[in-house]
């Protein structure tokens, strides 16, 4: 059994699942993290973690990684259900650019995408609770975050898929927060706005009252205090890491 607090990753390698790696590992975890490629080897090199090659739509593969942290550590105290970007609407997979002007007609989103968005953004959260609930109500403990956006509680234009199915993503965070609190397990939601690894434009930056992009850094270190004991008495929430962009009170 590992003496430190274990932490796993999906979907990581560079971007905000790389920066949540790096906050995680600073504060002290263990960390067994997943990805396609072989960015995700080369940083768990690096924080002295364990890399898993494989993809977050498949249920397998959440599966092994899991099965890799156990035989490992012998528990899981935090699981930060990263994912990639999703197409549909004017957001291509990789690199997308927002812009709200032209943003795609919400009528021509193929089923495709709209199928793409359901399995990497709310079936990889259900598959994942499916796999690990059991793990984390033995131990009595245990923390989930779940990668959101911004377009989560305010339907962006341009991200049409990415909106919706992220507001159905609080829906289940909200349902399972709810089951299984009294197991000791708590769920969240983070809402990154538009972080430093994104394109930013002008227009963006005008509508940002910090006036400015959000840094890898600061997603970070909010996903870490959500994932431990500081934020033990949060569970549930969608939390917005926006530079104070949506208008909600
Ligand atoms: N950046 C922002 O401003 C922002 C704002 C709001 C929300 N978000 C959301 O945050 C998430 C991450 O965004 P990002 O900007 O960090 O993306 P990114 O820079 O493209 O990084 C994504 C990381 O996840 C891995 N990955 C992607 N798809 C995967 C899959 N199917 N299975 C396993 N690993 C996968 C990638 O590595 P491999 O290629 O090796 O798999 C990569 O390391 C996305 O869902 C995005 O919509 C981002």
């Amino acid at each position: 059994m590992s003496d430190k607090r274990v932490a796993v990753i999906a979907a990581c390698g560079k971007g905000l699942g790389e920066a949540i790696a790096r906050a995680l590992h600073a504060h002290g975890h263990s960390l067994v993290m997943m990805g396609r490629s072989e960015g995700v080897e080369d940083l768990a090199k690096e924080l002295d973690g364990i890399a898993v090659r494989g993809d977050v739509g498949e249920t397998a593969d959440l599966q092994s990684l899991i099965d890799t942290a156990m035989k490992a550590h012998g528990r899981i105290d935090a699981v930060m259900n990263n994912t990639g970007h999703v197409r549909g609407g004017n957001t291509a997979a990789t690199a997308p650019v927002y812009d709200p002007e032209t943003g795609g007609d919400l009528l021509e989103v193929s089923d495709e995408d709209w199928m793409g968005g359901l399995n990497y953004i709310l079936l990889n959260v259900v598959r994942m609770a499916r796999i690990v609930t059991p793990i984390m109500e033995k131990q009595g403990s245990g923390a989930i975050l779940n990668m959101s956006s911004f377009a989560h509680r305010e339907p962006a234009p341009a991200f049409p898929v990415g909106a919706c199915l992220r507001m159905a993503l609080g829906g289940f965070t909200k349902m399972y927060a709810d089951k299984y609190a009294r197991a000791g397990i708590r769920m969240n939601c983070i809402l990154p706005g538009f972080i430093e690894n994104y394109p930013m434009s002008d227009e963006i930056r005008r509508r940002v009252p910090l006036g400015r992009s959000g840094k890898l850094e600061e997603v970070g270190e909010t996903a870490n205090f959500l994932l431990t004991d500081a934020a033990g008495y949060i569970t549930g929430q969608s939390i917005l890491v926006d530079g104070g962009m949506n208008r909600g009170v």
